[in-house]
């Protein structure tokens, strides 16, 4: 039988620690973010993917938030991880790279998750070519957030934050 709404995200919250557990959000970067900081710094900034993670853990500490981290060259990996997700976290922050322009496995994956989902990218995607202005997830993704380099991402660690507390409380 079909779990209704609710009942899926109370399934979702037991996993992940229940209403009173810390917030647990998942962050995923795609394809070549692993050579962040070399990789065009003029366009993705010198900040190395270690140093993402580790202010992102750090920020997580302060916001008393479970911030896992997980990076992938391979559509598959993401797949893996996005999947093994369920049930065990409160929101996803993806950036998915270039798969975010091709990829409608990520999509399904998480659509097939249910988590909510924060879509990041480093760079506005709209001041490049004009096949980064198409997005596979953009339309399932609570909300974007891009162009403003790493930043971005702790900028959605917080708006991950917001949407997870009043999520909680919507279903108290
Ligand atoms: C990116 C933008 C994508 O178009 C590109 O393929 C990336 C990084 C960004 O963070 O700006 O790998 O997602």
């Amino acid at each position: 039988m079909a779990m209704r709404p609710k009942a899926r995200q109370m399934a979702g919250q037991a996993a992940s620690g229940g209403a009173n557990g810390p917030i647990a959000v998942l962050v995923v970067h795609g394809p070549n973010l692993n050579l962040l900081g070399e990789r065009e710094p003029e366009i993705y900034g010198r900040t190395h993917l270690a140093d993402i993670n580790k202010e992102l853990k750090q920020l997580g500490r302060e916001l008393e938030m479970k911030v896992e981290t997980f990076q992938s060259n391979s559509e598959g990996g993401i797949v893996e991880r996005i999947q093994k997700a369920r049930g065990k976290c409160d929101v996803l922050i993806i950036n998915p790279g270039a798969y975010t322009h091709t990829s409608i496995a990520i999509r399904d994956a998480i659509q097939a998750v249910n988590i909510p989902v924060i879509e990041v990218h480093l760079s506005n995607v709209y001041r490049r070519e004009a096949f980064r202005h198409h997005s596979t997830i953009s339309d399932i993704a609570h909300g974007r957030i891009m162009g403003f380099g790493a930043e971005s991402y702790s900028l959605a660690l917080r708006a991950a934050r917001t949407m997870a507390q009043e999520s909680r409380r919507r279903s108290a």
